[in-house]
């Protein structure tokens, strides 16, 4: 159970995706109050900012992940080290890039282990890739809906594809593995998720890669391609880019008496007190 207190123990925060410009005011604040910030972020900034807030910082990432070892030992990893400093010299802080519930596995086993141990947890909203991916495309997703699926999540269940819909796919550069590397991808990589795609989608369809700038002086890396080329870009396409699919064609209106009432102030009068 999860002590009723004002005070977490553990904080699990986000640090957005570009450096440090995109750490909320909210987030900065708890930094500033942690007792230790353990962090997973290459940002060449980050370790000397988090050491501007707090006198004790630990950067786990260089002692979690092997390559070709698992990933999910590296999340237990992360996972153990924060819940040693915290039941240590509580409040401490789990800091990871974009927002810390989104593609996030270390979180979870944190807010797991806590629960067990009566430790309790906040979550702050952390700037996510999935921000900056509407940025960057000018993609609203209150206008034709969004799917998003994680790239090997989706070919493990073969989940169907809705091809009016706007689909981001997470996680592609890390297609069929769950272990770590730094190794660039080849084209036979890529041959399972395209014969995926191509069940809902034409050979041609474009399709665009984006990696979103990890430096404010950086540019964003945008590839944009026919779908039945992506094992030509296998070399390009690292772990840090999303996939974005275009809907193939719009869904038309179907209730024609909801789509007149929209517009129709009686009918607002009709359906408010
Ligand atoms: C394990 S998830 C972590 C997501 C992160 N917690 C967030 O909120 O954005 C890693 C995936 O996020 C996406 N991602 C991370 N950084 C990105 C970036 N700079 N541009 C585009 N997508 C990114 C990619 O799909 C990548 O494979």
């Amino acid at each position: 159970m999860t002590r009723p207190t004002a005070e977490p123990d553990i904080y699990l925060v986000g640090l957005g995706i570009c450096g440090i410009d995109q750490i909320t005011a909210e987030t900065e604040r708890v930094l500033r109050h942690a007792r230790e910030v353990l962090f997973v972020d290459t940002g060449v900034a980050t370790r000397r900012y988090l050491e501007s807030l707090c006198p004790r910082v630990t950067s786990l990432f260089d002692e979690s992940y092997a390559d070709d070892g698992h990933r999910l030992g590296a999340y237990h990893h992360m996972a153990a080290r924060t819940i040693d400093a915290a039941l240590d010299h509580a409040p401490v802080a789990f800091a990871m890039q974009g927002h810390p519930i989104v593609g996030a596995c270390a979180p979870a086993l944190i807010r797991d282990a806590a629960g067990l141990l009566g430790l309790s947890v906040r979550v702050l909203p952390g700037i996510s890739a999935l921000d900056c991916v509407f940025a960057e495309l000018l993609l609203d997703p209150c206008l034709h809906g969004l799917q998003m699926y994680e790239a090997t999540d989706l070919l493990l269940r073969r989940r169907p594809l809705q091809a009016d819909v706007p689909a981001l796919i997470w996680q592609v550069g890390s297609l069929e593995t769950r272990l770590h590397t730094q190794r660039r991808s080849r084209p036979e990589r890529f041959t399972r998720f395209q014969i995926h795609l191509r069940r809902f989608y034409p050979a041609a369809h474009p399709v665009t890669a984006v990696f979103a700038t990890p430096h404010p002086l950086m540019q964003s890396t945008i590839r944009r391609f026919a779908l039945d080329e992506i094992g030509s870009h296998a070399h390009d396409l690292h772990a840090g880019f999303t996939l974005y699919v275009p809907p193939l064609h719009a869904r038309p209106i179907e209730d024609a008496e909801l789509c007149r009432l929209v517009d129709s102030a009686e009918h607002l009068r009709r359906i408010t007190l």
